[in-house]
């Protein structure tokens, strides 16, 4: 198909000219690196070998006073969108196909795996209200599931994997369901995911409100994290397996929708919706530009636009921000943010550049209008309590436990339920409960500004979070830490709704 043909284009295809932009990349970062020397007490071969592999074949070994060549760099589009196989109205189809894949991330070879040959995967753009049928053939070597992040899913067709062990390779699932709630969700396989989601498996689902306000464009950006080896050895890995992604954002390489030093060309005067998720599996971005309008999170819109100097992005969260272009561009950076500290050492990074060849002034900013704006009240009660511990050498617990040695909580359906999590370990985890939508009554004890609805909530080193759960979903739901080692490590549990 044409729209796989030109997303594998721009992992295969990569113009000359950006590899020369590159090579400014790597003297900034082996710079930046040198900034870290005396802090790192962990050499990295990996990253030595690299600085001497790029030496041969650009001028990375220049001074460092050579200005690097001003080359623009690729052209960022959102991923190509699935085709609707269906031409009933209300009915969406379309189909996935994981499959094994080689492609480069800043020019370094990645043994990743990809949907319909792209990373990200197409996005799945569907109505409010359709029914949305998606075709999982399986081409990977592996078994594995397609897990509808955020979405209010029957059990059957959540993909989490743990119940039927997922659909083996070579073979074929039909997921269907209705796209019952509008927002920015995402898919991804919930079998073997420190290979699988770290790799290069994940993709957007919009659910589009007929009565959102209109927009001139509609912007995707999917952010990944790509870090060396640890054991030196050539090409990326996805950062699993890296721990210095965790400690030191450094040692990270962020693609937005698989470029690196990517820029967008805008146009004076319109107005943007941004749709922004983090799908990396450990490393946090706090997103940051000038004048944010920032407009909803996971399940949607907020009851109206707020101006923070940052969003913090933790792997699983979704951000919407509202662009009014008017003159003159931007960067789109992140500031240093691990998940072990929250704020860190280091200069913001540029992560896309935002050009505005045809300027003109910009549109008034929008009120985007929505019902509701009230925090609920809390209950000053708690019914379930998860408290996240371990690390160090141990398992990453729930409440003491390492999956699947877990008790099962029940949720009554229909009623409200007071979730409170509590994290007495030395990192932050991103809590996410599966096929329900939560809203967030306080962290320490203070109310967030107005309603936040979310399916993903980052919880901080020593924080506190109360989380109120209206459940209308009933079934046996996952609930663990999205940072996927820490998954894969045992921070998961069950919650039956009934
Ligand atoms: Cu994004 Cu259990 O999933
Ligand atoms: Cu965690």
């Amino acid at each position: 198909m044409s729209t796989t043909a030109r997303a594998v284009g721009a992992w295969a295809g990569e113009p000359a000219a950006f590899r020369s932009r590159r090579a400014g990349g790597v003297v900034t970062r082996v710079m930046f690196l040198a900034a870290f020397a005396s802090a790192c007490h962990d050499p990295d071969p990996a990253d030595t070998d690299r600085s001497s592999d790029d030496s041969a074949d650009d001028s990375a070994d220049a001074p460092a006073d050579t200005a690097p060549v001003d080359v623009p760099g690729p052209l960022l589009t959102s991923p190509a969108e699935a085709a609707d196989g269906d031409p009933a109205a209300g009915a969406f189809l379309t189909e996935l196909r994981p499959a094994p894949a080689t492609f480069t991330v800043d020019g370094v070879a990645v043994d990743g795996y990809a949907y319909n040959g792209q990373v990200p995967g197409p996005t799945l753009r569907v109505a409010l209200g359709d029914t949305v049928t998606t075709v999982l053939q399986n081409d990977l070597a592996a078994a594995t599931t397609v897990h509808w992040h955020g979405m209010q899913v029957p059990e059957a067709m959540d993909g989490a994997g743990w119940v039927d062990g997922g659909v083996l390779p070579g073979a074929a699932f039909t997921y269907t369901f209705t796209a019952d709630a509008p927002g920015t969700f995402w898919y991804h396989p919930h079998l073997d995911v420190g290979a699988q989601v770290d790799g290069g498996l994940y993709g957007v689902v919009v659910v589009e409100d007929p009565a959102a306000p209109a927009v001139d464009r509609d912007l995707v950006l999917v952010f990944d994290a790509w870090g060396e080896h640890d054991d030196g050895a050539p090409g990326l890995d996805a950062e699993a397996d890296d721990h210095h992604a965790l400690t030191n954002p450094a040692r990270t390489r962020w693609t937005v929708n698989g470029l690196v030093g990517a820029r967008f060309e805008a146009v004076g005067g319109e107005r943007i919706r941004v749709r922004t998720l983090n799908a990396s599996n450990s490393s946090y971005l706090a997103l940051a530009w000038p004048d944010m309008r920032h407009i909803g999170s996971d399940q949607g819109l907020f009851g109206a636009p707020e101006a923070p100097d940052y969003v913090v992005l933790a792997p699983g969260d979704r951000a919407e921000f509202e662009w009014d272009i008017g003159p003159d561009g931007f960067d789109v950076t992140t500031l240093p943010w691990v998940a072990s500290a929250g704020a860190a050492v280091g200069d913001p990074r540029t992560l896309l550049t935002v050009e505005v060849p045809a300027p003109a002034p910009a549109p008034t900013p929008m009120a985007w209008p929505s019902a509701t704006t009230a925090v609920s009240a809390d209950p000053a009660r708690t019914d379930l309590v998860y408290v996240f511990q371990g690390g160090g050498a141990g398992d990453w617990l729930i409440n003491g436990e390492a999956w699947p040695d877990v008790t099962r909580h029940t949720a009554a359906l229909d009623a409200d339920t007071v979730i409170e999590v509590r994290n007495l370990s030395a990192t932050n985890h991103p809590f996410h409960l599966h096929g329900q939508r939560f809203e967030v009554l306080s962290v320490d004890d203070v109310a967030p500004p107005a309603r936040r609805v979310e399916d993903t909530v980052d919880v901080g080193i020593r924080q506190r979070v109360r989380l109120l759960l209206h459940a209308e979903n009933p079934g046996d739901w996952l609930l663990h830490c999205h940072l996927l080692g820490h998954e894969e490590g045992g921070m998961m549990t069950v919650l039956r709704v009934e």
